[in-house]
């Protein structure tokens, strides 16, 4: 998932919503679907990450951004969800599924083989969104149980979990 220098690349299309790969002198455009979907540090965070992150999808009906998921590779095969928001007015419309689906694709694309995503504790319509993409709860024992206490500790710290957040989790077959 190497940073795109071109311009906005089209990547699906399905009913008339394209995912396309958006490079970073092109994300400003973006930071509205932010502003209406995140408060407080979590806002200043997400533009933050939006200017930083490898890859950055966004979801466009007529050619209008309605929705955008960031993602990264945390170490070699292990993909992280880092945010995903969609516009107000488009949601409940199946426009995150989308992006998570097509992220999915594209972490089982470059060799992941298993997916991150943190959520806060009481964002139930987050927790579903991904609950339906076959993510599970995890926590840090687990986490280490698998990659040791070192890398997990290291993952963490890149997810940026914070207190109030749980952190999901799903393999990529
Ligand atoms: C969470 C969010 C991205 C969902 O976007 P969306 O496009 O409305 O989601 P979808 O229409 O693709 O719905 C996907 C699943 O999420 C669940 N869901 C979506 N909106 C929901 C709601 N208001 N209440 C309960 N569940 C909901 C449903 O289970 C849905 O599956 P279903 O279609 O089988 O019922 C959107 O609400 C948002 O941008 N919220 C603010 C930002 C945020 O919290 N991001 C997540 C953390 S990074």
């Amino acid at each position: 998932m190497g940073q795109r220098q071109a311009g906005v690349r089209l990547l699906t299309v399905v009913d008339g919503i394209e995912i396309v790969d958006v490079p970073l002198d092109k994300r400003s455009t973006l930071e509205r679907i932010l502003e209406e979907s995140f408060e407080g540090w979590y806002l200043r965070h997400s533009k933050r990450i939006l200017r930083e992150v490898e890859t950055v999808r966004a979801a466009r009906y007529s050619g209008e951004p309605i929705g955008l998921v960031m993602l990264k590779t945390l170490e070699e095969g292990v993909g992280y969800v880092y945010y995903v928001a969609v516009a107000k007015a488009h949601r409940a419309k199946g426009v995150a599924s989308l992006l998570l689906k097509d992220a999915l694709r594209l972490f089982k694309a470059v060799g992941a083989v298993e997916a991150f995503a943190s959520v806060e504790k009481d964002n139930l319509p987050s927790e579903r969104l991904f609950a339906a993409e076959g993510f599970v709860r995890t926590n840090l024992v687990e986490v280490s149980r698998r990659h040791g206490t070192l890398r997990a500790l290291n993952m963490y710290r890149l997810m940026v979990v914070v207190p109030g957040e749980v952190l999901l989790h799903r393999a990529i077959d």
